[in-house]
């Protein structure tokens, strides 16, 4: 199985994406789960990445506490999508599992340095400030890294927390800039993709229909939160991000893309935090990123079902 390290800021898409990992052991192998601040502050991400590991029935995950804020600037939240809690909708009890001592960026190193070279994989739902500051604190670990893969950015579809900007690279940009310029393999989900995989009620209903708990937990979440992009993109469902970077590990062939070159916006003003994909490739700069445009949406939903089937 693929050893992976899950950065997240849940987020019910971050719960979707997580329970879809936990749901595959033959093929993933989760060796850790760090929290970062960022949909809601990390108090509540720390809460939530817990309660989806026992929703998983895996009390026995390691979750760590990571950043609680971007590298340079304030924290911006996104309670108008998540809610107050981060995982609105089902009535979830507290974690009683518990929340490891080590910092999240502590136990980043310590791992990319434990295992063999290019054998782990981070697998980033949030923005990359915990990510960023292990790199910084530790260079030597960029090298040992066998892939990113990452839910973030925008192009053509434009951005969700502004005009250009998509949340995750908008809340920490420099950690974005030094993430993408690290030489480390990037795939990237931009909202171009994530924008095709909506979640039609029909989808939804099946998730709902599959009856063991978490499925309904799951389906619950993504009832409250997708309410506010129905009203927004006025589809008949709204998006689902993050899961599509753990359903690229067990089913690459759901999508495609291309390798261009990626750089962020960190002065403008206007355009802070935008992802600057060069996907006609009219510069000479090199690729950094391979860039994800399509995904087959009912096979991915097809996918999520089947393994939230398996709880
Ligand atoms: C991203 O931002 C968050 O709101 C979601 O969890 C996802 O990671 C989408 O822009
Ligand atoms: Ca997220």
């Amino acid at each position: 199985a693929r050893k992976i390290i899950i950065d997240t800021d849940p987020g019910q898409d971050d719960a979707a994406a997580i329970l879809l990992a936990l749901a595959s052991p033959d093929e993933i192998d989760v060796l850790g789960i760090t929290a970062v601040a960022g949909n809601v502050p990390l108090e509540m991400t720390k809460r939530n990445a817990r309660i989806v590991c026992e929703l998983a029935g895996r009390t026995d995950m390691r979750v760590f506490a990571g950043c609680d804020k971007p590298l340079q600037r304030p924290l911006v939240t996104a309670e108008h999508v998540h809610g107050k809690t981060g995982l609105d909708g089902p009535d979830l009890p507290e974690p009683t599992m518990p929340l490891q001592e080590k910092h999240a960026v502590d136990f980043l190193v310590e791992t990319l340095r434990a295992h063999p070279e290019k054998t782990v994989t981070l697998c980033t739902l949030g923005p990359l400030t915990n990510v960023a500051m292990a790199f910084e604190k530790a260079p030597d670990i960029i090298e040992r890294v066998q892939e990113i893969v990452m839910m973030g950015g925008g192009y053509f579809e434009g951005g969700n927390i502004t005009p250009s900007a998509e949340f995750n690279i908008y809340v920490d940009p420099e950690a974005a800039k030094l993430v993408f310029g690290s030489g480390i393999p990037i795939v990237m989900m931009p909202l171009d993709v994530t924008h095709q995989l909506l979640c039609l009620k029909d989808r939804v209903d099946r998730i709902d229909g599959l009856g063991n708990p978490a499925a309904k937990a799951m389906a619950e979440m993504l009832r409250f939160y997708e309410r506010f992009d129905v009203e927004k993109y006025g589809s008949d469902g709204g998006p689902l991000h993050d899961p599509a970077v753990t359903a690229y590990l067990l089913k690459p062939e759901l999508f495609s893309g291309r390798e261009c070159n990626v750089e962020i916006e960190v002065n403008s003003e206007l355009t802070l935090g935008e992802t600057v994909i060069d996907w006609w490739r009219v510069t000479d700069r090199k690729p950094n990123a391979l860039v994800i445009g399509k995904a087959d949406a009912q096979g991915f939903f097809d996918l999520l079902t089947e393994r939230l089937g398996r709880f």
